[in-house]
This record gives structure tokens, C-alpha cells and sequence, in this order.
């Protein structure tokens, strides 16, 4: 039986502010965060599913998590608790490299804050983990309490579990939230569309469920003689947007600003109108654009924010179906059918308003990437590694062909800024994230003659040696307009390299980070695929002064 689409109310999370006021003033705040087993109702007419949800407190957990309202300049304490019962509610597998506690009771979970500039011991490092009361920890636990400072430029980030080898099964479990650093003085003069009315974030997702509304993962790997769990991506037939399937809206007929996060494992998802309400871009991933972007659809990658404004005035009709037509696996997949193709419903009411919010010409200006300033450059090669040669059925993926253990081999100077060329052989698009920095995408180039390239490097991972200046001269892709801005997740296209150029210092001013970015345990990069990131398309990524 199918459930029936747009039966449910767009939910919105609960909101948590990570300041407290003090005479009229904003003050740091500790905020205290738990992650708890409990049901949760996904549609109405689907049994309620066991979750692994945040909240303030058991009863108040929710999947997404509570939004987290932080200011620009103030401290937010986040002490994250881990509440699990010993078993996990999903299969996992100990063939990858796994955080397993030696009781073999407990989840480990960590936290990371992506899109957050924060100390290595805050950032929720994959060993990093703990399980129920802290009970059991993993090699670079070191603080109970997280500190996020906020000194970043405002913008988008959200947080989610990073533990070792579980971030797919966490997450898929329900562990994700919103988190949005706000900075009055530098927005407010936008005018942008504010308020719990009209600014508000959309967390989407893909999930399966089996009939009594558990969530159904595959429990057989696809080379289960090697990873009797593992499956290279996971998607699922429902879509889920902040906690409900297929959701519906009742908009006015006005301008509503969406902070969209794509928190899928693997699934993209291409975004358009049914009617043709156009997307006015704002903000990619944690930072405002310099101007508005407007386009008709809007691709976004696992863990990539796209910040709209949707003007409804501009409506013919009065309902409006949020599509979604990205193959998966993105591009070379299959293509959506009736249920994926869906995310929600918009029903816009018949009356005109006068609008007060608006959308400036310009937006928030940063200073453009310093070629000048770039003091090293490096050659980032995703690989998937075939059982059989000719069978399209990985075991791993891997970047430089390296494991995550291997010695970091990525030690930018703190401060500086590097070029990065990420070349992918693998046949799908990977969303590279990398933790602390932020990047602009400079240039996208197909390789010629690819698989003789890839043959070398399967041999001796190494670009340079394997003369990647004879291969990267194809067509050049151009990055689209609202991508031009300061990422920290990007797109790398199957059969490309594509150039960026990563700052490991603030975007917004030349000051310097107010905590120790060399200190152990330093940071990582990876594929936001999170089975790929899972088997272990991820690094270190460790600074040094
Ligand atoms: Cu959103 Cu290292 O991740
Ligand atoms: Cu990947």
C-alpha cells in the first residue's frame, strides 16, 4: 500500500537559542543536547518509527533535531549526550573501519558542526566517539562540553553524527538538526524575509520504511563475502522533509525565505516548480552570495544548503508540488519515479499582500580568493576500488589511495591558502566537504584519454607522476552563478578535475582564529556520500602553525 502524499502539516523543529540575554545584552550559553531512542510519526497513516533523535530532553526530541539560533560573535557550550540504548537499530558492519566499544554495548556517536570554524577538539573528530554516560570513548575523545565561538560569517550550518564507520546509520537514524548564525547588524539592512513565519529551514531527506514503520536498510552488502553489511550508497523511496513524508504547506502570497538542507546519505535531489516558481538564490552552504541568483531548478548534493527566497506572489496558480528529477546515483542513475520525485506540496492562499520583505541587488560582499596568496598546491584523486575489475560493485573508496589512518598527508599552514585539484575517476559525482575551510570553485576540466590516467594512478597514486597536465586539457564546465560564492561542499563531476581554492583563515576579515587550529586531532576532509565517507572516502586534515 502507497502512502498518500502532502496528508501532513510542514512541521517546524523546535528552536533553541545558543546565547541568553543579560540586561538587554546577548551572553554565552550552555546548552545541554541528548540523543535519545523514541518514536516518531513520519506520516499519518504509517506506524510511528523507531528514531535516534536530538533534543533538550527525551520528550522533546525530534528528527531533524531542535534548530540552534546562534549569534555572530557569542559563545554557544553545547554538551551533546549520549542517551542510546547498548544495541543500534540499524545493521552496521565491523568489516569497515568501525569506532566499536569494547564491551560491544553502546552507539558511539560524535557531533560535528558542519560549516563551523571551531577548535579540533570541538568538531566532533570520527574517533572522537562516545557511547551512553561517556562510558566508553574513543582514541581522541578529550572534552565533554563543545565550544563553538561563532566568529564566522553568518550563514547556514547543521549539525550531525561523525562517529567512525556510523555516520550512515546514525544519521539515517535520525541524528541531524539545523544551526543558524545569525548577525543582526550585517542582515538586517537586507530586508530578506525574517521571522518564524516567513524564514525557515527545510531538512530533506530520503528514507524507506518497512510496513510496521521501521526504517528498512538493506541488510546484505553487495560483496557480503567482504562486507557482510556495506552497500555503496543508500536511497530510499520516501521523501522526508523536516521529519514528515511528502509534507504540505499553506503559504500567503508573499515572499518566504527556505534554508533548504539536503541531509540524505546519497540521494541529490534537483529542485523545481510545478508551476515555474522560480529559486532566488541567497546563500550557498554556510555564506551569504555577493548578489541574488535567480534559476529554475536548483541541484543540491548530500550536505549542501541552498538559501532561497521563493516569491509567491509571482504564483499563477494557487498550489504549487515541489519537484525533484536528479537521477541516483547522481548523474549516471536511475531516473525518479512518482514517489521520489515528490517532496512537498505548497497550497498558496488567493488574497495579495503588501510585502515588506524584500531581496537587495547586493547582498553580503567578501573578498574575493587571493591567487597571490596560494602557498601550495595538491592533487585530491577519488578512487573506487572493484572486487572484480569490470564489475561495477566497490569495496571502498578511497582518496590518494590512501586509508583514513594512513599519517595526514594534507598539513596546510594555518592561515593560508592552498589550491586544490580534486580529481575524480569514480563514475558518480562526489560531494567533497571539508571541515574548517572554506573554497571557491575556480575551474572544472574533463580529463582526455581518462582510463589510461586511471590506470597509472591505480598504480602509483600520484597525479604528477602519472602527468596529470597530459589528461586535464578536455571541455571545461562552467560553475553555475549561485556556486560562485564560498562553499565548504562541492560537486566533483565524474571525469573531471576540478580546481579549488581553500582558505584555512576567516572570509570576513583577517583575524586570526581565537583557538589553536594545529592541536590534535586536528580536522578531516571527505566524500558527503556518507556510505562513501563511511569506507572511507575521508581524511585527515591536520594544520600545522
Ligand atoms: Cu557534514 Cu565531516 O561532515
Ligand atoms: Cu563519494
Amino acid at each position: 500500500s502507497k502512502l498518500e502524499m502532502f496528508v501532513d502539516e510542514l512541521p517546524d523543529m523546535p528552536k533553541i537559542h545558543g546565547y541568553g540575554m543579560v540586561d538587554g545584552s546577548p551572553k554565552a550559553k550552555l546548552l545541554t543536547i541528548g540523543m535519545f531512542r523514541k518514536k516518531w510519526k513520519f506520516h499519518r497513516d504509517l506506524p510511528a518509527t523507531t528514531v535516534f533523535a536530538y533534543g533538550a530532553s527525551r520528550h522533546t526530541a525530534t528528527v531533524p533535531g531542535p534548530t540552534i539560533e546562534a549569534l555572530h560573535g557569542i559563545d554557544t557550550y553545547v554538551k551533546w549526550q549520549n542517551h542510546l540504548p547498548s544495541k543500534h537499530i540499524l545493521p552496521w558492519d565491523p568489516t569497515i573501519p568501525t569506532a566499536i566499544p569494547a564491551s560491544k554495548k553502546g552507539v558511539p556517536t560524535v557531533v560535528h558542526l558542519h560549516g563551523g570554524i571551531n577548535e579540533p577538539a570541538s568538531d566532533g573528530n570520527s574517533n572522537s566517539w562516545f557511547t551512553a554516560r561517556f562510558k566508553e570513548k574513543g582514541p581522541t575523545w578529550s572534552k565533554r562540553i563543545y565550544h563553538y565561538n561563532n566568529n564566522q560569517q553568518p550563514g547556514n550550518l547543521w549539525y550531525h553524527d561523525h562517529a567512525m564507520g556510523l555516520t550512515r546509520v546514525n544519521v539515517l537514524a535520525g541524528l541531524i538538526g539545523a544551526y543558524i548564525i545569525r548577525h543582526p547588524d550585517v542582515e538586517g539592512p537586507l530586508k530578506l524575509p525574517y521571522g518564524d513565519e516567513f524564514d525557515r529551514p527545510l531538512i530533506v531527506f530520503d528514507r524507506s520504511f518497512l510496513v510496521d514503520g521501521s526504517i528498512y536498510m538493506s541488510s546484505t552488502g553487495n560483496n557480503p563475502s567482504i562486507h557482510p553489511q556495506w552497500q555503496p550508497e543508500y536511497f530510499g523511496d520516501a521523501i522526508i522533509v523536516n521529519g514528515k513524508a511528502w509534507p504540505k504547506m499553506v503559504v500567503r502570497r508573499r515572499k518566504y525565505r527556505f534554508r533548504i538542507i539536503n541531509a540524505s546519505n546519497a540521494r541529490f535531489f534537483r529542485f523545481f516548480f510545478t508551476n515555474g516558481l522560480e529559486f532566488i538564490h541567497v546563500a550557498a552552504d554556510s555564506a551569504y552570495l555577493g548578489k541574488p541568483v535567480v534559476a529554475n531548478e536548483t541541484l543540491v548534493a548530500p550536505s549542501e544548503i541552498v538559501d532561497v527566497v521563493i516569491d509567491f506572489l509571482k504564483s499563477k496558480t494557487d498550489e504549487a508540488i515541489l519537484g525533484n528529477d536528479a537521477a541516483y546515483p547522481y548523474p549516471p542513475g536511475d531516473p525518479v519515479n512518482e514517489s521520489n520525485g515528490k517532496v512537498m506540496k505548497f497550497i498558496i492562499k488567493k488574497e495579495r499582500e503588501v510585502d515588506t520583505w524584500r531581496v537587495p541587488k547586493r547582498l553580503i560582499k567578501y573578498p574575493p580568493p587571493d591567487l597571490s596568496s596560494v602557498s601550495k598546491t595538491r592533487y585530491i584523486a577519488l578512487l573506487e576500488y572493484m572486487h572484480t575489475i569490470g564489475i561495477d560493485d566497490p569495496t571502498h573508496l578511497y582518496i590518494n589511495g590512501k586509508p583514513y589512518d594512513a599519517p595526514a598527508t594534507e598539513t596546510p599552514k594555518a592561515g593560508t591558502s592552498e589550491i586544490w585539484n580534486v580529481i575524480n575517476l569514480a563514475e558518480d559525482t562526489h560531494p567533497m566537504h571539508i571541515h574548517l575551510g572554506l573554497f571557491k570553485v575556480l575551474d572544472q576540466t574533463e580529463l582526455v584519454n581518462e582510463d589510461e590516467f586511471k590506470e597509472c594512478m591505480l598504480k602509483k597514486n600520484d597525479a604528477i607522476k602519472c602527468q596529470i597536465s597530459k589528461y586535464a586539457r578536455g571541455k571545461k564546465i562552467k560553475v553555475a552563478a549561485h556556486e560562485k560564492g564560498w562553499k565548504n561542499v562541492y560537486k566533483m563531476a565524474p571525469g573531471f578535475v576540478t580546481k579549488i581554492l581553500v582558505k584555512f583563515s576567516y572570509i570576513h576579515s583577517n583575524s586570526s582564529y581565537s583557538f589553536d587550529p594545529t592541536a590534535e586531532p586536528g580536522y578531516v576532509y571527505h566524500c558527503h556520500m556518507l556510505d562513501h565517507e563511511d569506507n572511507a572516502m575521508m581524511r585527515p586534515l591536520r594544520l600545522i602553525k
